[in-house]
């Protein structure tokens, strides 16, 4: 089995490590930073399923020639509050956030924005997003599709995919806005490839094997399907998604949306983006207050038997930024040999981590 020691990395070495190798691969310095602090965003996060650990397989879409390392998405407007961006197939975090930006300036001027994303690709944790969204004052949709990996309700083919639907809005403290990010299947498959690289056994209930029998190998697993959470609702989910980032968009849909770990064709990714100005019918300071109010009533209400804390969506993540900014990112030597042998094959230093052991 593959190392499982775990080693941490610092949060500005991780941005040198991706930005580095990204140049390296033809992505513009601009690009790259806009990628690393998405990808950044996420290990930081404890969204480990979606940070660094990806690299390996968008680096493989570049070699393909499946992913256009040096597109820049184009923006056309459509009317005074909605725009639409051409992604060109180049990485999903740039098309992404033009496409945010534009909406939050359009929020800005008219309270509201939206921009559809055409012809894009994955961009990893949909709460980037979000928060750039909320940093900019902003509520937010942010909706994608992505490849089959799960069945419509009562079918067992991968026809849908666990294409998280997320949104958000700022809080009283800038440090605890609403951030719901969550894939409409029990868990998103990130959790299982994790636990894939790292030889673990997954909980019966996550997925069906190729036969349609649950099944506790990530292996296995993979060769079949995502199970949607809440049964047809989440298929239900699966499908708006694609409604509103696929069809809507002109981006493949219908189980046509290429997977990241397909190095066979573009992936053809369409996302949907709404920014909303959230002082459109009160002042900021009474819509913040509201915000506070019901963080408060979410947070504060008897607990149920085993819980320690009642969270507000979003929350845990934001709790494990903190912790990570402070003490690093947990890695295990596995996944950075993995990562460095990118760093190797490219020519640029490799990414330092933390001599001391950790847990
Ligand atoms: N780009 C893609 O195609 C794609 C596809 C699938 C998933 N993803 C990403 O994978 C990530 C993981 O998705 P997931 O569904 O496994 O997320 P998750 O189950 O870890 O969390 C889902 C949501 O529930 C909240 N939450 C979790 N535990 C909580 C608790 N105890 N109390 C209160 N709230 C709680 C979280 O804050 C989050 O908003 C997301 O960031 C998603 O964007 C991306």
């Amino acid at each position: 089995m593959e190392s499982q020691q775990v080693r941490h990395v610092a949060p500005s070495e991780h941005r040198r490590y991706v930005q580095e190798v990204l140049v390296a691969k033809g992505v513009s310095k601009e690009n790259a930073a806009v990628i690393s602090h998405c990808l950044l965003q996420a290990d930081l996060r404890g969204v480990d399923t979606h940070g660094a650990n990806r690299i390996p397989s968008y680096i493989e879409r570049i070699r393909n020639n499946i992913l256009d390392p040096a597109a820049h998405p184009e923006l056309k407007q459509v009317t005074p509050v909605v725009a639409q961006v051409d992604g060109k197939n180049g990485f999903g975090f740039v098309a992404a956030n033009l496409g945010m930006q534009r909406a939050i300036e359009m929020a800005q001027e008219f309270g509201i924005g939206m921009v559809s994303v055409k012809h894009s690709n994955h961009y990893g944790m949909a709460a980037w997003i979000v928060q750039k969204a909320i940093d900019a004052g902003m509520m937010a949709l942010v909706f994608t599709n992505s490849s089959p990996a799960q069945p419509a309700w009562g079918g067992r083919e991968k026809r849908m995919g666990v294409s998280p639907i997320a949104c958000g809005a700022p809080g009283h403290i800038e440090s605890r806005p609403f951030i719901l990010d969550m894939a409409p299947s029990v868990v998103a498959r990130g959790k299982i490839y994790k636990a894939l690289r790292r030889g673990e056994t997954i909980p019966s209930g996550w997925a069906l094997d190729k036969e349609g029998k649950p099944t506790t190998d990530p292996a296995r697993a993979l060769e079949g399907v995502m199970l949607p959470m809440a049964g047809p609702k989440g298929s239900a989910l699966s499908i708006m998604m694609d409604v509103f980032s696929g069809v809507f968009s002109g981006s493949a849909f219908a189980g046509h949306v290429g997977g990241p770990y397909d190095f066979t064709k573009p992936a053809d990714v369409g996302h949907f983006f709404v920014a909303i100005k959230p002082d459109l019918f009160m002042s900021i300071s009474d819509f913040r207050s509201r915000m506070q109010y019901l963080y408060d009533r979410v947070t504060t209400g008897e607990r149920m038997e085993g819980v320690d804390q009642i969270y507000f969506p979003g929350e845990i993540e934001l709790i494990n930024k903190e912790k990570r900014m402070a003490e690093g990112i947990p890695f295990t030597e596995a996944e950075i040999a993995t990562m460095n042998k990118e760093a190797e094959a490219v020519g640029v230093p490799l990414m330092k981590f933390n001599q001391k052991n950790s847990v």
